[in-house]
């Protein structure tokens, strides 16, 4: 049958019992094994013998506890050990009653807190590894979500670019014809009416009958005013196939596929042409006032750049609901190209202008927006070491400045 002497005998918790001042009046072969001494060297010595100075004071107090409280719970202690770093131990303790039910001493039983520890910093560490590769696998995230927005953005770039300069080319040709034949028109029209001219003589010689049909036959065309309306009409339809060959060539230069490469450029061109883009779907609703000054040219991607113009604009009419008005600037503002995007559309709270040029980040109903125009507006902008920058507030329009360091 096991007795409880062999379980304090053999137990691997150190068992130690100590007086009202705290000297040792007894302890078990873990404790003995522990301490590195002998019960009998031990025996009416204070317990702080085995203690590191630094838990001295710590041990007082426990003592102190355990007379005032009946016993503490988990006291930890560390114990000098020769020729090893100290040992922390826990100790919980309990004031013992003799058999008279009178004060009998303090008794303690204490566990080894040095493998806990131990373990402790290992999950620490590899806690600590783990926090490592959470953030590097956030990196890796945000590099990938940047990747996506630049594939989209490329993909974007490449298909609107081949649409725009496919409906170019298209419209080009037979505006090309189109202003050929109506040069060519305008040329002949004076030679007709002098040809026309010519037959009016004759025309009188003609028998009476004749000559009635004919004048009949004037005054139902409105001969006079044909020849009066005639030029007009050319000129007018001349006038607007040069309309058309403008709006081709803005057409083109937004597209602008045959540079990809970088090169010098003035962004005025880039930015009428992009608002001549977008002109047509304001119709009467938005008003497009236009301040462009003079600028110097930019090492830059034009194409891209239009890109960013088109983006900016196309939010700013999207912002306005009802009637308003965009205006664009550009001009040259301490040493920086600086070109503005001003609306008086719906404006921005804090927390949306916060988040722009968050990709996916979109404010508009699914099928609207996709959330990426600012991203790659923001990534182009980088790219060429500008910055774009928004002011905007709720109920009081929005106003994006993109700014480039001038050349030299
Ligand atoms: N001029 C502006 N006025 C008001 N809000 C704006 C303006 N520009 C951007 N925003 C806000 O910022 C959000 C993000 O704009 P962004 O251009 O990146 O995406 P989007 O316009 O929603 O979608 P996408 O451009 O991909 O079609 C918009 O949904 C809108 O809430
Ligand atoms: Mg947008």
């Amino acid at each position: 049958m096991p007795s409880l002497i062999q379980l304090v005998e053999q137990t691997p918790l150190f068992l130690i019992t100590l007086d009202q001042q705290g000297k040792f009046t007894g302890l078990n072969p873990a404790a003995e094994k522990c301490f590195a001494r002998r019960t009998a060297e031990l025996l009416g010595q204070p317990f702080t013998t085995v203690l590191d100075p630094f838990s001295h004071a710590k041990a007082a107090l426990m003592l102190e506890r355990t007379l005032m409280e009946g016993s503490v719970t988990d006291w930890e202690l560390d114990h000098v050990q020769p020729g090893a770093p100290p040992i922390l131990i826990g100790y919980t303790t309990t004031v013992l009653q003799n058999a008279a039910g009178e004060f009998g001493g303090i008794g303690a039983i204490g566990r080894g807190l040095s493998r806990q520890l131990e373990l402790t910093a290992r999950l620490a560490d590899t806690n600590q590894q783990l926090e490592g590769a959470l953030l590097q696998l956030e990196k890796t995230y945000t590099q990938l979500k940047t990747t996506q927005t630049q594939l989209i953005q490329s993909e974007k770039m490449r298909s609107l670019g081949q649409l725009v300069a496919g409906v170019a080319h298209e419209i080009n040709n037979p505006a090309g014809f189109v202003a050929n034949n109506l040069a060519d028109l305008a040329r002949r029209m004076p030679l007709v009416q002098t040809l026309f001219e010519a037959y009016a003589p004759l025309a009188a010689k003609a028998d009476p009958a004749e000559s009635a049909r004919l004048r009949a036959a004037e005054a139902a065309v409105a001969i006079s005013y044909l020849w009066q309306d005639l030029p007009d009409l050319v000129h007018e339809s001349q006038a607007g196939i040069e309309r058309i060959r403008q709006i081709v060539l803005s057409l083109r230069n937004f597209a602008r596929l045959d540079e990809a490469r970088l090169k010098e450029s003035d962004l005025n061109v880039g930015l009428r042409s992009t608002v001549q883009i977008i002109r047509s779907q304001c119709h009467d609703r938005i008003t497009l006032i236009e301040e462009l000054n003079t600028l110097p040219k930019l090492w830059c991607n034009p194409g891209e750049l239009n890109q960013v113009f088109m983006n900016l604009l196309i939010n700013a009419m999207q912002s306005i609901e009802q009637q308003g008005s965009i205006w664009i600037t550009s001009c040259v503002d301490t040493g920086k190209i600086v070109v503005t995007i001003r609306d008086s559309g719906s404006g921005m709270d804090t927390q949306t202008l916060a988040r722009l040029g968050e990709p996916f980040f979109t404010t508009k109903p699914v099928g609207t927006g996709t959330g990426l125009g600012l991203a790659i507006c923001f990534g182009i902008v980088a790219k060429h070491h500008g910055q774009l920058t928004f002011k905007s507030q709720l109920g009081q329009g929005t106003s994006a400045r993109v700014e480039f360091p001038c050349l030299g």
